[in-house]
């Protein structure tokens, strides 16, 4: 029997930056205190058996036969990891795996992102590959890309493995240089999870992403984190409404993400949940990436006391809001989310260690 191997990714929430990763953008991330595990050993006959606890389902398959339509879809993001390894010349022979976790799935906390750099620390440790952080964010993005079908961009990579607990993660999504800016403590975070998944992200998020890109082309910029609110207003005319909306929203994020690094810094957090609200009313408005329920469950919190601000988190379109709270005023705020959206489930969470930072600190991992 080959060594066992046990790696852990945790899922992420984003605090401010709305689909800006894929325009070049700022991001401003945590990862949470839930995550992936992966338990397992190499086998050698190339031979790959995946079991998911928490669908009860297996999968088997030979690795030289993998292609996503042969595979169902909860284990496509582990094995589009794998097939990442394989079109890349990375070592990669069959294995025996089992996936397990405490991360609620589809509720916004991008359990993929934290499934798939699970897997590429798995791959690495079976069979030896030496990748730096952003190579192993960027093939668990691919996975995502070529098996499941998701232009995403790298917010919940780059969080699940690079955040730092107690720290908001800043990413710059050109240089990709990574800032931990300190998260002023006496704070917690609840992410509130609507239930509601809308049956088109995909290709939703997609489109959003399309449009993105044909506001860029049309004012002339490779990406639009080369755009500033002055040049949006004096090209007005040249945008159909749609698509100058889609650019509104994006500039305004990033303007957004670079001002709440700045009250981080200046420990104010009050500030930091304005800006979270203005996300929210954005992506309402300009993006329309919301829902009513996510709406109503900001707009609970805004006359909540103890909420210093909310927003939709990640991709939009159903999933969860993240609620900025004072430390000790989580079970009133709960509370009151709770009964103004029955059936919403409410996580607590502080900012938590990355995938990196969590196996330095649990060697035996
Ligand atoms: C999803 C994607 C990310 C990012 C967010 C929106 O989580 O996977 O890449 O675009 O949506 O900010």
């Amino acid at each position: 029997m080959m060594n066992p191997i046990t790696t852990y990714a945790p899922g992420r929430a984003e605090l401010l930056g709305n689909h800006t990763d894929y325009n070049e953008g700022f991001v401003l991330a945590i990862a949470v205190d839930r995550g992936t595990t992966i338990r397992g050993q190499a086998r050698d006959d190339r031979q790959i058996h995946l079991h998911s606890r928490e669908f009860g389902k297996t999968q088997v398959i030979a690795l030289d036969r993998l292609t996503s339509e042969k595979v169902e879809p909860w284990s496509r993001y582990t094995l589009g990891v794998v097939d990442q390894f394989r079109r890349n010349d990375l070592p990669v022979e069959g294995f025996d795996a089992e996936i397990s976790g405490n991360l609620p799935l589809g509720a916004g906390l991008s359990s993929s992102a934290s499934l798939e750099i699970a897997t590429v620390l798995f791959l690495m440790k079976a069979f030896g590959a030496r990748l730096e952080p952003m190579q192993m964010a960027h093939f668990a993005q691919m996975a995502e890309h070529d098996f499941v079908g998701v232009r995403c961009g790298l917010l919940d990579q780059i969080s699940s493995l690079m955040s730092k607990a107690a720290h908001a993660t800043f990413i710059d999504c050109r240089s990709f240089k990574i800032r931990h800016v300190p998260f002023p403590d006496k704070t917690s975070f609840i992410l509130a999870n609507s239930g509601v998944k809308h049956a088109l992200v995909a290709s939703e998020y997609n489109e959003r992403r399309s449009d993105c890109e044909t506001a860029a082309h049309a004012l002339g910029v490779k990406a639009l984190r080369d755009v500033t609110s002055e040049m949006l207003q004096s090209h007005k005319s040249d945008l159909a409404d749609r698509i100058r909306r889609r650019a509104l929203h994006i500039v305004g994020e990033n303007e957004r993400v670079l001002a709440g690094s700045d009250a981080l810094q200046q420990g104010d957090i009050a500030r930091f949940g304005k800006l979270m609200f203005a996300s929210h009313e954005s992506s309402r408005v300009n993006f329309e990436n919301s829902c009513p329920e996510l709406d109503q469950l900001v707009e609970t919190a805004r006359q909540t006391p103890g909420v210093y601000g909310a927003r939709l988190s990640g991709g939009g379109f159903g999933g969860a809001t993240i609620n900025l709270v004072e430390a000790g005023r989580e079970d009133e705020v709960i509370r009151a989310l709770t009964a103004s959206l029955p059936g919403v489930d409410c996580l607590v969470t502080k900012a938590a260690d990355g995938a990196l930072e969590h196996a330095a600190s649990h060697p035996t991992l």
